[in-house]
């Protein structure tokens, strides 16, 4: 076993000195290096490195401590990021999410809870996560033809599988990995929640874009831009009505007109839905390209699945489109993942676990593709996402690491 290596990064020499006697103890005993000189963190990342995790301290909970760190991330992606400080650094929460950190500490800690960081920092930088890495868009499919985009729908029979976690993700996904737009529609139209799950505050609806069209006649594709929201990862999202009773009056050819729209002006349109066939949801399925079944590891929602996919059969839906994801996949529930897939010959897309960063990545309005992209089940998503790009920008997923100069490195972290 190779030994892991910490740097410890603030301008005083306490922190560093609790992490070596925090870690005393754990076998192999990780070297840690300190480093005091914040403009020269760059160098020594260069000379001393590779790191697996890098601790930062108080002194860098600034604003501009923030953003050498996010530079420092982005170069060296494979290193695992923990921050420490004393008080909330007087920065947004996307500042500090957006530095790609593993773990916010807050300091004075026991040295327990620093060691369990530390050595959860060590074993992400081995897991070395798909996602840790950055596409470079394919030039042949760098520019939009102008034709239609590629529509998918996620959809389960039961509530709660993780939909809305889904196309939010995918979308995040997609616009992260690919020069393309993309736009999620929130097609629960009773209880759409996409708007919520990233935090955004849409001034416009599909029920306005519906109502403006039908009013001034006006064509829903010059137009329908105007009624997305952009969220700060620069996915659009055109929301789910505000109120119920706007949403009975949305008939199933309404929403085949917005999505024939958002289809001509988006490269990608990803639609959520609610947990059930309804007429609007069978309008999506007919323009999918691919449709996701999403169902959680329990036995009703397994159960309703197998009917859902049935029923989709009767439905002519052709299988090939279809993708089967199983969600919340957890031990020791009664049962097992293989019992599962046993059920299901066509196989699952992925198989995701039940994650406590999900629920994080909701708190602060970001996919958790986007706030923790080390986390097991970014890694994971990716792995199943990477498919349905061309199989040329597949190739193009490439370690960050060999693709950067190191001198970038030295350049961006030397700037104080
Ligand atoms: N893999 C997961 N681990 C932990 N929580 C999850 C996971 N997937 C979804 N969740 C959470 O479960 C809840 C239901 O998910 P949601 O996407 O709203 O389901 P749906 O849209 O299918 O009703 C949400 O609070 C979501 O954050
Ligand atoms: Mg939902």
């Amino acid at each position: 076993m190779t030994t892991p290596k910490i740097l410890v990064l603030d301008r005083s020499d306490l922190l560093a000195d609790q992490i070596r006697g925090a870690v005393a103890d754990t076998l192999p005993t990780p070297d840690v290096v300190a480093c005091t000189r914040l403009g020269s963190a760059g160098d020594v990342l260069e000379a001393d490195g590779p790191f697996d995790v890098l601790v930062a301290g108080p002194s860098l909970g600034t604003r501009s401590g923030l953003a050498r760190l996010r530079l420092i991330r982005e170069d060296l992606p494979a290193m695992s990021l923990v921050l420490a400080f004393s008080r909330r650094p007087d920065a947004s929460l996307r500042d500090i999410v957006s530095t790609g950190a593993i773990d916010l500490l807050q300091l004075p800690l026991e040295d327990k809870e620093l060691a369990e960081a530390v050595e959860r920092g060590i074993e992400l930088a081995a897991a070395a996560p798909v996602v840790q890495t950055a596409i470079t868009p394919h030039p042949a499919s760098a520019t939009s033809d102008g034709g239609p985009g590629t529509v998918f729908t996620i959809s389960s029979a039961t509530g709660g599988c993780g939909k809305t976690f889904y196309a939010t993700n995918l979308g995040f996904f997609l616009t992260h990995f690919t020069d393309k737009r993309v736009c999620i529609v929130d097609l629960d139209l009773q209880f759409g929640e996409v708007s919520t799950a990233l935090r955004l505050r849409p001034k416009y609806t599909i029920f306005d874009a519906l109502q403006r069209a039908d009013a001034d006649d006006v064509s829903l594709v010059d137009h329908i831009e105007d009624y997305t929201v952009v969220h700060e990862t620069g996915v659009h999202v055109l929301a789910a009505p505000r109120d119920p009773s706007e949403a009975d009056r949305i008939s199933p050819p309404d929403i085949t007109r917005v999505l024939e729209a958002v289809r001509q002006r988006f490269d990608y349109v990803i639609i959520d839905t609610p947990p059930a066939l309804a007429e609007t949801v069978l309008v999506a399925f007919d323009m999918s390209d691919m449709l996701y079944v999403m169902a959680t590891l329990d036995l009703p929602s397994v159960r309703n699945m197998s009917v859902f996919l049935s029923t989709l059969e009767r439905l002519k839906v052709p299988t090939d489109r279809v993708r089967l994801i199983l969600n919340k996949a957890e031990t020791d529930v009664g049962i097992e993942v293989e019992q599962v897939t046993k059920l299901f010959p066509q196989g699952f897309e992925s198989i995701l676990p039940y994650a406590k960063e999900v629920s994080r990545s909701i708190n602060l309005g970001m996919p958790v593709m986007a706030a923790s992209p080390t986390a097991e089940i970014s890694s994971l998503m990716a792995g199943g996402m990477k498919l349905v790009l061309p199989e040329e920008a597949q190739a193009q997923i490439v370690a960050e690491t060999t693709h950067k100069k190191p001198s970038l490195l030295r350049r961006l972290t030397s700037r104080r």
